[in-house]
């Protein structure tokens, strides 16, 4: 069974003060879930202090990209081991807004996933296709490509340790979501792919986020979906009550 897994991705949002107040209100509404992962993506500079606040908590810490080297002159970096000492379980990875401005491919994805899992981290892989390309009818072969590429070289150990997000471009911060049927298609075929590569025990255990303008007014519809494992939430993650509503949606 596939346990549904609910992250929020706060990119360049918040101080390490308005960080802790945040989760210090998460922990409180959400004290009594069970069953639902649910994971925390501040930026770096609050890891440390969002940690400290979760410990003994039913909330985990994620962090929103790494490098792939353990250390060295790689000025403005962040290592795996790092985010590892910073209380870390899981780390995003080939958001499209890295791909977009920050010159992320498949190759430097796929360096980073491998980094990560030889860290003990889990990686949250993002894939997903932009507007142009889903009015050119090239939504799967996008995907294809990044799902294979960013993938590339994994075991079957290193995949159950993997949570895709699908992230179709034009959902993220439109307000525009995924219907059901869209999101459900392009989870389906994901879990296809992982199908083919690992064989079916990894792809059955294997989770899919759906991401892009998930709010708590189309959780649980995204949710009731055979292929959806639980969201990758960003602008509705950075408020308690949007958050929480998000998770209890999941119920
Ligand atoms: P929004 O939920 O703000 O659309 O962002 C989605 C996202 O990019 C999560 O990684």
């Amino acid at each position: 069974m596939r346990r549904i897994i609910i992250a929020g991705n706060w990119k360049m949002y918040k101080t390490i003060d308005e960080s802790v107040e945040l989760v210090t209100l998460l922990k409180r509404s959400l004290v009594d879930i069970e069953g639902i992962e649910i994971v925390v993506c501040p930026p770096f500079t609050s890891l440390s202090d969002v940690h400290e606040a979760l410990i003994g908590t039913n909330i985990k810490l994620g962090a929103q990209d790494c490098h792939w080297e353990k250390e060295g002159a790689f000025t403005g970096e962040v290592s795996c081991q790092m985010l590892k000492s910073a209380g870390c379980e899981y780390v995003i990875i080939g958001h499209s807004e890295r791909r977009q401005y920050f010159n992320e491919t498949n190759d430097t994805v796929n360096k980073k996933v491998k980094a990560a899992i030889k860290e003990g981290l889990r990686p949250i892989v993002c894939v997903g296709e932009k507007l142009e390309e889903r009015q050119a009818g090239r939504t799967f072969d996008v995907v294809k490509d990044h799902v294979e590429n960013s993938l590339a070289g994994l075991s079957k150990d290193d995949m159950l340790k993997t949570v895709i997000a699908y992230e179709p471009v034009w959902a993220i911060g439109t307000g525009v979501v995924a219907t059901k049927e869209q999101a459900q298609e392009v989870h389906s075929y994901i879990r296809g792919l992982l199908m083919k590569a690992y064989g079916s025990d990894v792809a059955k255990e294997t989770r899919i986020q759906y991401g892009g303008s998930v709010k708590p007014d189309n959780i649980r519809e995204l949710i009731s979906q055979e292929d959806v494992d639980g969201a990758l939430v960003g602008g509705a993650s950075l408020k308690a009550d949007s958050f929480t509503q998000i998770v209890k949606g999941c119920l």
